[in-house]
């Protein structure tokens, strides 16, 4: 960590972007962008008023903001919309429904181009077989889905009736399932028989049967046919979307909902062993994504072809594969599968296929690519690329520099996207035209963005200075509340500088040009391959096995993945620690979380390192991990010499 902040002290690297570029973008100057921004920030309800005036609002709202019992936000008060026709009906009626909304690359190798006509019908369809089967405005319904175009519908379908969706990832476990259902007493369930990934069949159904085998309250699933593998059909509960949608009218009203209706829940980790349930709301959130993706992509909906590689499982997948490039009417490229199958260029004889112009993906992936080798790159024509973008962890230089050359070819700007599932969208990132960009730094925030450093006392740091980073205003986009539990959304977020100032959770510092340079979470939450990870979901997740009685879990630096997990565990009497057994817990993570949690390294401790107050010091255990020297004050620990054990055993292990 600490090379990477001097790194990134000592980046002197600055890129405009070419003269062609700015003169065509959206916003052409940083001049520009400095003084609409001080606009934004100066009246930030006459900017949002603006941008939500984009949409198509069946109401129109008389209160811009209501800030009053702050922190929990009201926006475009009294305002009615309906987030379905937004993204889909306003464009067919435009005259754009042979528009292709998603060009869709199916894993095996199969594709489907999909018009802004085609996927209206689809998704009224699906929207009447859904209330058909009692479904109605306010109900939780659970979407557990492939990266198929019926996941957009289904998110889609819940919008325009007003059901709040909550999607779960199709690589979380079963038991994630059956705690997101617990959580958000959701009583539908949307799924597929399977998804490929890397050439097999991801058993989606099969999960979800496990998952309602332990909650009782899901009264109906849908089951869209993908991979024709084999699945359990429960009479009376499971359905067919294909039966479901066979004599479904196309005609489904969307109605106006109020401008605060919850649009979905999404689960994240924190620093509890207890996801939380994030809570999106309908005008505020449309308005902001609307925003972000036309400015930050500097989206052209008549020449773009843009791609996401998220899942959209993830925020970014809501905010920027669904709403905020469908509210815009983009054409877009929807990936089924994994970037390595059946080789390391799929991505690449993707865009070249397509000619995609703008391309969002990860950090993580990145550091694949540059590891698996160039020559992947070189097989194909990436000359259509004008954008790049990477979101979800610190980029490091190297990565954001072969990026720019091999797969930009030199000429494309990278916005470099700071935000969270929390946020909504996008908060601090270049606007391409406009903010010249350096490897390593998210540059600086959105209009209407008022972030700011702070030190413990709350004072804004100087530049250079490391802090917490804050939002000192509301943004449309913003959480409303944790689902049910409206304590733990002030106690998260609100809890240092008053009611006011938003905590990202994030150590971050800016520079004598005013670019934002994030380090990373300042509380015990891993990012992994870009994905936020609690220690104490991996450790209860640990606990949950009757051979464990104790576990700490860290995060080290890991090449590709950014952090990898270390869990250190201490064993019940009497049961032998084998390395058959590490195997074994390593699948009980996986089958407690998913795939992405389980443990890169695992390793068997007599004790903990505890202070006297009996409280374990992951400190001392993340230094250990880090390689070096653990220099933390002991003197408070109850065995000086459990460290010692622990680092050699650690050392060991790597070394092994
Ligand atoms: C955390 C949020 C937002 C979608 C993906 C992750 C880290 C995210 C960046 C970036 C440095 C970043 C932060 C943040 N993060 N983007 N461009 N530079 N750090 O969403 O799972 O809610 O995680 O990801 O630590 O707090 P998420």
């Amino acid at each position: 960590m600490s090379n990477n902040i001097e790194s990134v002290l000592s980046e002197d690297r600055v890129f405009d972007p070419s003269e062609e570029f700015s003169a065509n973008a959206h916003v052409k100057s940083l001049e520009e962008y400095e003084a609409l921004h001080k606009r934004s920030i100066e009246d930030t309800e006459g900017f949002w008023a603006e941008q939500a005036g984009d949409l198509k609002w069946q109401d129109q709202w008389d209160q811009v903001l209501d800030w009053s019992d702050a922190p929990f936000a009201k926006w475009f008060v009294g305002g009615k919309i309906n987030a379905a026709e937004n993204c889909l009906d306003r464009h067919v009626e435009a005259g754009n429904g042979d528009k292709i909304a998603i060009h869709w690359v199916g894993e095996p190798g199969d594709t489907r181009d999909v018009t802004y006509a085609e996927l209206l019908e689809d998704t009224c369809k699906f929207a009447n077989a859904m209330k058909s089967r009692g479904i109605s405005a306010g109900d939780r319904v659970l979407i557990y889905m492939p990266m198929v175009p019926e996941a957009a519908v289904a998110m889609l379908a819940c919008a325009r009736i007003g059901a709040v969706h909550s999607v779960v990832f199709g690589g979380f476990s079963a038991q994630s399932i059956v705690d997101r259902l617990g959580d958000s007493e959701a009583t539908a369930v949307i799924t597929a028989d399977g998804g490929w990934r890397r050439g097999g069949v991801v058993p989606l159904k099969k999960n979800v049967d496990d998952a309602l085998a332990k909650y009782d309250g899901v009264k109906t699933v849908f089951v869209l046919k993908r991979c024709e593998n084999d699945v359990e059909m429960q009479d009376g509960r499971d359905y067919w979307w294909y039966e479901e949608t066979a004599d479904a009218s196309a005609d489904c009203p969307a109605e106006g909902f109020d401008a605060e209706h919850p649009l979905y829940i999404l689960y994240t980790s924190g620093s509890t062993g207890k996801p939380k349930g994030i809570l999106h709301t309908t005008g505020g959130y449309l308005t902001y994504t609307n925003s972000t993706f036309k400015y930050i992509f500097d989206h052209k909906p008549d020449s773009d072809i843009y791609w996401c590689t998220a899942d959209v499982g993830w925020v970014t997948g809501h905010s920027y594969i669904v709403y905020g490039p469908m509210a815009n009417g983009a054409t877009q490229v929807m990936y089924e599968g994994a970037p390595n199958f059946p080789d390391w260029d799929r991505f690449w004889e993707i865009v070249a296929k397509y000619k995609v112009t703008t391309f969002y993906t990860a950090p993580t992936a990145i550091r694949a690519f540059i590891k698996a080798g160039d020559e992947h790159v070189d097989k194909h024509d990436l000359s259509s690329l004008r954008l790049l973008g990477t979101v979800g962890e610190p980029i490091n230089p190297e990565a954001w520099m072969w990026y720019r050359d091999k797969i930009g070819g030199g000429r494309c700007p990278i916005v470099d996207t700071w935000w969270q599932t929390e946020t909504g969208g996008i908060m601090i990132s270049p606007i391409p035209g406009a903010i010249p960009t350096k490897p390593g730094t998210a540059t600086r925030p959105f209009f209407g963005i008022d972030a700011a450093i702070f030190d413990e006392s709350g004072n804004p740091c100087g530049p250079n200075e490391g802090g917490k980073l804050v939002i000192r205003k509301p943004w449309p986009s913003m959480l409303r509340t944790i689902y049910k539990d409206p304590e733990r959304f002030k106690e998260t977020y609100w809890n240092e500088y008053g009611d006011t100032i938003y905590i990202a959770g994030d150590g971050a510092r800016t520079d004598a040009d005013g670019n934002f340079w994030i380090v990373g979470r300042l509380d015990d939450v891993l990012n992994v391959s870009g994905h936020r990870l609690g220690t104490a979901e991996v450790e209860s997740a640990l606990v949950s096995h009757d051979d464990v009685a104790e576990s700490a879990v860290v995060g080290r630096p890991h090449e590709i993945k950014g952090q990898g997990v270390v869990a250190f565990v201490t064993l019940k009497g009497g049961v032998d620690a084998t390395d058959d057994l590490k195997k074994e817990l390593r699948n009980h993570v996986g089958t407690e979380i998913g795939a992405i949690a389980k443990p890169d390294e695992i390793l068997f401790a007599d004790r903990l390192p505890k202070t006297r107050s009996g409280k374990i010091m992951r400190r001392l255990l993340k230094e250990i991990v880090a390689g070096g020297e653990v220099k933390g004050d002991t003197t408070t620990l109850e065995d000086h010499e459990v460290v010692a054990q622990l680092k050699e055993e650690f050392d060991k292990a790597v070394h092994s």
